[in-house]
């Protein structure tokens, strides 16, 4: 795939990609084409529903449709089976219908969890993700997971259930914290480290600006890093090979998570850490250079995400999480290594010691 532009279209795999400014006035239209002409059930959270749920729906019952909105806690303790269980009376007791739509306003929180309703709901109503953060853009809408979290782990409930249509209006992004801005990006910077060193070189260019550039910078990086992972679910829906790849930075990333009970870092800052370390590993067995290791290390400081392990981290609960992963094969962790900016693969036998080594050398020392 060439260069792709803002406002291009893609195929993947049954759900469109459609990225422009302004896009969000365009939705009535886009549903109309599609054949979604049924009661649109719109699902926000409390912090995206109030800025931009009412002219979503203006502009909707303007073309003639009816809709619905919730808007659910902004928080990840949303993806669960109590607010699924509500959502699910709010749709069964207003009428929903097996030809009306789930449109998901909001970030990846919103889009799993309505997501996951849709799937599931009069076992499965049409879905429109509407993706409001950077992560959501270019990674959670794409690809179809769906799903909601067990006090067991993150994601564990869930079914695949490719969105009808992903929409995408960069000009929410001016709302979009400054914080959760940088982690977004830090999924651009791995799709750069894992698929496309060219789209990695203008992440470095932009550096610090990317977590402040006006949209028309934004939103081609935003396409290009969206394609990727277009690119590689197009290929692999299932995750049966090249998908695990886009769990790069995601090992390591998710076990802090857990070991920090998901409250101290956003994913997307838990995955710099992660592609980090990753990235000493890879070094460490030979497998990548120094100094590629070190560009990615500086782009992620330029964004302002977090490189290290903080020294009050429990290093055995980390190690502990990091075995329980869930993508673990017969017994092993499978880390993601890159081997040049552009290209990683597998690797399933890393030595636990040398993991736990590593881990230490990760602690700030400053
Ligand atoms: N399905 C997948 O393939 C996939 C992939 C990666 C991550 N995820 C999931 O995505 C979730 C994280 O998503 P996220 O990082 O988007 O977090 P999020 O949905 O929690 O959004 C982050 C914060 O930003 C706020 N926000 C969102 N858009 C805004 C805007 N335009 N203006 C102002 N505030 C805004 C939200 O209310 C929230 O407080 C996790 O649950 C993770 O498991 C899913």
């Amino acid at each position: 795939m060439g260069k792709p532009q803002a406002s291009e279209v893609f195929s993947s795999f049954n759900s469109r990609y459609y990225v422009k400014s302004g896009a969000l006035a365009a939705l009535p239209n886009e549903l109309a084409n599609l054949g979604l002409t049924g009661t649109c059930w719109l699902i926000s959270d409390t912090h995206v529903g109030p800025l931009y749920a009412p002219s979503v729906i203006q502009a909707l019952e303007n073309a003639g449709f009816s809709c619905q909105r919730y808007d659910i806690p902004a928080q990840e303790a949303s993806k669960s089976w109590q607010q699924a269980g509500e959502l699910y009376t709010w749709l069964l007791e207003n009428g929903v219908q097996r030809g009306d739509t789930v449109l998901a306003l909001g970030g990846g929180v919103v889009g799993d969890l309505a997501g996951f309703i849709a799937a599931s709901i009069l076992r499965g109503i049409a879905v429109v993700q509407l993706p409001t953060t950077i992560l959501a853009m270019i990674d959670s809408s794409i690809g179809g997971k769906t799903g909601i979290n067990h006090p067991r782990g993150k994601n564990l409930i869930g079914a695949f259930h490719p969105p009808r249509l992903v929409l995408i209006d960069d000009a929410v992004l001016s709302s979009l914290p400054r914080r959760e801005r940088a982690a977004g990006w830090a999924e651009a910077v791995k799709h750069g480290v894992i698929a496309d060193a060219a789209l990695f070189d203008d992440l470095e260019r932009a550096g610090a600006s990317l977590n402040d550039v006006p949209a028309n910078i934004t939103s081609e990086l935003l396409v290009r890093s969206a394609a990727v992972k277009i690119g590689v679910v197009n290929r692999d829906e299932r995750e049966t090979g090249e998908r695990m790849l886009l769990n790069y930075g995601h090992t390591l990333g998710q076990a802090v998570e857990a070991a920090t009970n998901y409250k101290r870092y956003v994913h997307g800052e838990a995955v710099a850490i992660g592609m980090t370390f990753a990235a000493k590993l890879a070094v460490e067995l030979g497998m990548w250079t120094n100094a590629e290791a070190e560009r990615q290390r500086a782009l992620l400081h330029a964004l302002d995400l977090p490189t290290a392990l903080p020294r009050d981290l429990d290093i055995e609960a980390t190690l502990a999480a990091l075995n329980l992963d869930k993508k673990r094969a017969k017994g092993s962790v499978r880390w993601v290594l890159p081997t040049r900016i552009g290209h990683a693969q597998v690797e399933s036998h890393v030595d636990p010691e040398l993991v736990r080594k590593l881990v230490h050398e990760l602690v700030d020392q400053a």
